[in-house]
């Protein structure tokens, strides 16, 4: 430091810890999560519902990034889980995540994943479809138990990122159509189970959603049909689960709101629509995935060729891609990331980010602005927490990078780097 000057330090700090002695230490391509972040982003949703006085549950939609610390790092703050598979109940219930507190969702639940969640005892099962409700019932026949379910509903509305349409005609593959007679007729096959206790209902409308409007017109929506439930059926839900899809920062573009915000305005909703329609205001659940682990995971890569076209396009290859980070290959999604052991260093030059797999498409960035780059650098992109290690995959068999949390400036490794011989410990010989 030179007179008032402040002297920039030159490497990427993740929650006080360099980005070179984590790679020293661990590796590339890295997955590091800030875990002080991930409580901050959990407490805030559950302090939002302490303050409105509200009964709730926040469950954290694993699918996000499920892994053992992961899952007790929800444990510890309280929430409550929502898993897709049998994998991911598995993982939960490896964790010692509270039983009771778990809810399996999913659109083609097979026996094994349905009796897991019967001989666990989980909170409640998401049910879906009619033949999850024959399924259902045979089961718990079978076991001699019982389940507390909710009702998934397709309210007719999408969610895309920043609007929102509305379907006359339902067109998705999840939950029952609310334009028809199918939810009415899944609910009296439902009551008319002793062995069912249908809690209420869920609806899901998307995902990375910037706004409330989609989350008012659905649970509008929702209560027009438990209006009409009450009358036909004299049933009352006890929970109306909202589902996730809070939208997060990618990039500069993006601007989601706080999570607060989404919050306060579910809670009024239901507040407003549950007594407009005399009824009784439900426990309200949340389902937030991507708004919990998203902004606070980041991956670290190293730089190795750089391809300059001139007059057209410079192509700077990291040590992953597509295997770890699928989104842009998959939905276009954009990403910033920054050359973490230059961060002092002006910008001046625009790159575009390979992936090293064997795929024209394995593109992770286009036109990143950084400093002058070499090979050997490393890069960090940024938001990488939610759908990232949860999607990647063994395309050329590369081995799924280790994952890193840091809390408090500590760092601790809690998913092993793969190894070769892990890719081919399902592979039998055939000489
Ligand atoms: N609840 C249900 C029923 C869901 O289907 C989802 C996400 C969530 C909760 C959590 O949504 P979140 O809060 O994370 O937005 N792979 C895609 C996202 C797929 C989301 C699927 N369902 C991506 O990388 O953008």
């Amino acid at each position: 430091q030179e007179g008032d000057e402040v002297v920039r330090e030159n490497m990427l700090h993740i929650n006080g810890v360099s980005a070179e002695y984590l790679v020293n230490k661990y590796s590339t391509p890295l997955f590091v999560y800030d875990v002080n972040q991930i409580r901050e982003n959990a407490r805030a949703f559950v302090h939002t519902f302490e303050s409105l006085n509200v009964d709730y549950q926040v469950a954290y939609a694993s699918k996000a990034f499920s892994s053992i610390a992961m899952l007790q790092v929800a444990k510890q703050e309280g929430l409550s889980l929502d898993v897709v598979s049998q994998g991911e109940l598995y993982t939960a219930i490896e964790a010692g995540f509270p039983v009771e507190k778990i809810h399996l969702h999913g659109n083609n639940k097979n026996i094994e994943e349905l009796e897991m969640a019967i001989e666990h005892n989980i909170g409640c099962i998401v049910v879906d479809n009619f033949y999850e409700i024959d399924l259902l019932k045979k089961l718990l026949d079978q076991h001699n138990t019982e389940m507390e379910v909710l009702l998934r509903v397709t309210p007719g509305i999408e969610a895309h990122t920043h609007d929102y349409i509305l379907t006359g005609q339902e067109d998705s593959k999840f939950g029952f159509d609310l334009s028809s007679e199918q939810a009415d007729d899944a609910l009296s096959q439902l009551i008319q189970s002793d062995r069912i206790h249908v809690q209420g209902v869920h609806c899901h409308i998307g995902s990375q959603i910037f706004e409330t409007q989609g989350f008012v017109l659905a649970t509008r929506k929702i209560y027009q049909m438990l209006k009409s439930w009450k009358e036909k059926f004299q049933f009352e839900a006890k929970v109306v689960n909202l589902g996730g899809g809070f939208g997060i920062q990618y990039t500069q573009e993006d601007e989601p709101l706080p999570l607060n915000q989404y919050v306060i305005s579910l809670v009024e909703t239901v507040r407003e629509e549950a007594s407009q329609h005399g009824l009784s205001t439900p426990e309200i659940w949340i389902e937030p995935g991507r708004s919990i682990v998203g902004e606070a995971g980041s991956t670290i890569y190293t730089i190795g060729s750089i391809k300059e076209l001139e007059g057209i396009r410079k192509y700077v290859s990291v040590d992953g891609g597509m295997t770890d980070n699928i989104r842009p290959a998959l939905y276009q999604a954009k990403y910033d990331a920054v050359v973490a052991n230059k961060m002092d260093q002006p910008k001046e030059e625009i790159v575009s980010v390979a992936g090293k797999c064997c795929e024209s498409g394995d593109m992770l960035i286009w036109d990143l602005e950084v400093p002058k780059v070499e090979s050997g650098d490393l890069l960090a992109v940024k938001s990488t927490g939610a759908y990232g290690y949860s999607m990647a995959n063994h395309y050329n068999r590369f081995a799924k990078p280790a994952v890193v949390f840091i809390e408090d400036g500590q760092d601790h490794l809690v998913v092993k780097r793969e190894t070769y011989r892990d890719l081919t410990q399902s592979d039998l010989s055939y000489e």
